[in-house]
């Protein structure tokens, strides 16, 4: 069996998503490893995680660098030196510039709480709930220069219902992420996704016809 795939990701915050990558792959057959998680905040309460499970972890505090450029350049270095090969970037709040990003490219994805290309940005519950519609979601996708854009690996719909508050239903589509972006790591580091423009085809997929119908039909 080929070595599995070198990960990083790299959060800012809680890190659940982070926390289901690390363990989806402790599975024996999962082709990647997560052997880096970096925070742009010190503080970062997914890190005590990280740590705990033996994984090295690393903090650059964005606010001691006095460009966007540096900044990069020290997460490039770390990451080239830990021979990563692919970041998953999980609740990371820091837009990256086009050089990170081509350094990066179709090696890099992101999950999004949210249907894309619909709310992109933050608050997308909110906007959800404020919109009515009847079902949201959650993306992963390739990384591209435009925030919570890229072509789309996979997305999974939730019903909103007429009792939802943003946390509720952030809460189920939250457990959708972390079902979802394990999913997509291991088709990347498996290399069965491959990239057509906006379209990312999965090799040996099983077509089947699925459909979310929110209210459901009674
Ligand atoms: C998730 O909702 C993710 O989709 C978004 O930021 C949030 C991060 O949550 N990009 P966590 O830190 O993974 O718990």
């Amino acid at each position: 069996m080929s070595a599995k795939g070198r990960v990083a990701v790299f959060i800012s915050g809680r890190g659940s998503n982070m926390v289901a990558l690390v363990e989806a792959a402790k599975a024996p057959d999962f082709p990647a490893d997560v052997v880096l998680v970096l925070s742009n905040r010190p503080d970062a309460a997914g890190l005590a995680y990280a740590r705990q499970q033996g994984i090295a972890t690393v903090a650059f505090d964005h606010k001691l660098y006095s460009d966007r450029e540096s900044f990069e350049h020290a997460l490039q270095h770390t990451l080239e030196s830990k021979n990563i090969e692919f970041v998953c970037l999980a609740g990371f709040m820091r837009l990256l510039t086009p050089w990170f990003v081509g350094q990066w490219r179709n090696r890099m994805i992101n999950i999004h709480p949210a249907l894309q290309p619909l709310y992109k940005g933050l608050h997308t519950h909110e906007r959800a709930l404020a919109d009515g519609v009847k079902i949201h979601g959650c993306t992963v996708h390739f990384v591209v220069p435009e925030m919570d854009a890229g072509p789309i690996i996979a997305q999974a719909a939730v019903p909103v219902l007429d009792d939802d508050t943003p946390d509720s239903l952030g809460a189920r589509v939250l457990a959708q992420e972390h079902l979802i972006y394990p999913m997509a790591l291991n088709w990347l580091a498996s290399s069965r996704l491959s990239i057509d423009g906006a379209r990312v085809s999965l090799s040996g997929a099983d077509p089947r016809e699925a459909a979310l119908i929110a209210p459901a039909l009674s």
